[in-house]
């Protein structure tokens, strides 16, 4: 395990928007082989046989871990999962004796962890590519699962207007930072409230993309105008439990419906990271009617994770694609 080039994927900063599209051309293919493998029963695509993948989960997830698990099965790897409360990161035991350890038994580690700084304290210390699968500060694997759903249907073009309604959370700031790489228009609606803005370094340097407009404003009507991808996310994230109530008072207005899909262009997609609240976030008719690709995104949370696993741990299959495809 280990190695000299080691590539991590905190977030999309140091990326360029070229390599975002290279990884999503690399996940239609990864996704084309599944369905080829099923049906035909071909010799299976497992460009990282044997390798093993280390799990840190010190949050709950359903899609994360169960995408990435199988993901890494599929690819002919082998995950390791561990819970977080037990591993005990920075409690039971240092952070940089938790990289260097897993870095001698595995080849990658997958985290969901709290604080960012300690995912780059973890990258830091292992010699072994680290995945982020969520900080409070942001969740890259989601956005590129996203992206790639708009980019697989057809909707990826420059200037793309996505709203994002409601907290500028951890998945809004990962927009964000897409939006510093790739040129879209992204609008959020958030309460005028600071505590509810996104993350000012990240949105200082994703402005920073000249071609690139992102805006935040309080109205959502306002911001649904003319949108092509209506996006929501729950109104209180993991570890805000606290403060459940008054989230629910402040962002009330604050719901994907009809009313607001109304303001939107007639072929606007809507998207959600999920888990959903029908009722709260979106409400029910939207979440479940035809224009919600909710379940779409989901299920490509599988593809493009298994793409970005054989670029970080097979990089010469990776290229060997682009160069023959
Ligand atoms: N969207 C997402 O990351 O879901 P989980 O929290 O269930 O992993
Ligand atoms: N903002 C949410 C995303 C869940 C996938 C949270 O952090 O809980």
């Amino acid at each position: 395990p280990g190695g000299t080039s080691k590539r991590d994927f905190l977030g999309f900063s140091p990326l360029d928007g070229n390599k975002i599209i290279e990884l999503f051309d690399f996940s239609l293919f990864i996704k084309a082989q599944r369905k080829k493998d099923a049906l035909q029963g071909s010799t299976p695509y497992r460009p990282i046989e044997g390798r093993t993948v280390a799990m840190i989960f010190n949050k709950p997830s359903l899609r994360t871990r169960v995408s990435f698990e199988l993901g890494i099965h599929e690819l002919g790897g082998y995950a390791v999962n561990l819970d977080g409360k037990s591993v005990g990161v920075n409690s039971r035991e240092a952070v940089e004796d938790i990289a260097q350890l897993l870095s001698r038994y595995n080849d990658a580690i997958v985290a969901r962890l709290h604080e960012h700084s300690v995912i780059e304290k973890l990258a830091e210390h292992a010699s072994i590519p680290v995945i982020n699968a969520l900080t409070d500060l942001s969740h890259p694997c989601q956005i590129l699962a996203d992206a790639f759903t708009l980019y697989e249907k057809g909707l990826w073009k420059e200037g793309v207007k996505v709203v994002f309604v409601g907290d500028g959370n951890n998945v809004a700031n990962s927009w964000i930072e897409l939006a510093g790489i790739l040129p879209i228009h992204f609008v959020l609606a958030c309460p005028e409230d600071r505590q509810y803005f996104p993350d000012e370094k990240l949105l200082a340097e994703a402005r920073k993309h000249a071609r690139s407009t992102i805006e935040i404003i309080h109205d959502p009507l306002e911001a649904a105008k003319n949108a092509d991808v209506l996006y929501t996310d729950v109104w209180t994230s993991m570890g805000q439990e606290d403060e459940r109530a008054e989230r629910l008072r402040v962002f009330r207005p604050y719901q994907i419906n009809a009313e607001l899909l109304k303001a939107a262009s007639p072929s606007a997609v809507v998207m959600h990271c999920m888990p959903a609240h029908r009722g709260e976030e979106i409400s029910a008719e939207v979440m479940d009617g035809p224009q919600s690709i909710i379940m779409d995104e989901a299920e490509n949370r599988l593809h493009v994770q298994k793409a970005l696993l054989v670029k970080l741990l097979n990089h010469d299959e990776y290229r060997k694609f682009h160069l023959t495809h």
